[in-house]
């Protein structure tokens, strides 16, 4: 079982062997997330195995702040909440290495990006986090985790605030 470290994106880290089996997050990670975070667009965080001289990235996030119509919210959820669009925070992509899936990498970098959405919220506010998921497989990934489909897009889902344990 590793144990990992998580860190703000630099250059200093190896991403060069990095594949999650999805073309377009391994892209986003080798060729974008840099000059989206030095633009101020997104943060992405990555996890390395603790002590890993290499730097080689295992896994990774990236966060944003972002807003939601809150008519997109079940209907139940809406009463007591404003009719303008509230502030929230975003997880853009998650993704692990195929060679470390299913060894609860994903979990801890969920964990990680929504203790730091917390604490920002702290900050800043939010009423929640949200995420766009790419297809099933990620959807239900995110369920498990208590995520719920907004109603006017299936593919993406939120969470409350409050129900990010401290
Ligand atoms: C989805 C992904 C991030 C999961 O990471 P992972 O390290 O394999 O997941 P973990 O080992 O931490 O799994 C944590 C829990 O989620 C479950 N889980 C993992 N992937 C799942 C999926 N696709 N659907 C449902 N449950 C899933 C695991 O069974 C585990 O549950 P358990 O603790 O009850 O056994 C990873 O498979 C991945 O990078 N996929 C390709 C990219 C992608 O689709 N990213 C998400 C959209 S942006």
């Amino acid at each position: 079982m590793h144990r990992f470290e998580f860190h703000l994106l630099d250059k200093s880290f190896d991403r060069t062997s990095f594949d999650c089996g999805n073309i377009l997050l391994n892209s986003y990670l080798m060729t974008r997330a840099r000059q989206a975070q030095t633009k101020g667009f997104n943060r992405t965080y990555v996890a390395i195995i603790e002590g890993d001289s290499e730097k080689v990235v295992q896994g990774f996030y990236a966060i944003s702040m972002g807003q939601i119509d809150l008519s997109v919210l079940p209907e139940e959820t809406i009463k007591s909440l404003p009719k303008h669009p509230v502030p929230v925070g975003r997880i853009g992509r998650l993704a692990v290495n195929k060679s470390m899936q299913g060894k609860g990498l994903g979990q801890e970098l969920l964990v990680n990006a929504l203790n730091r959405i917390r604490d920002a919220s702290k900050a800043i506010g939010a009423f929640a986090v949200v995420v766009d998921t790419k297809d099933d497989s990620a959807k239900k990934f995110y369920e498990k985790f208590g995520f719920i489909a907004l109603t006017n897009d299936p593919m993406s889902l939120y969470l409350p605030i409050e129900s990010i344990p401290e």
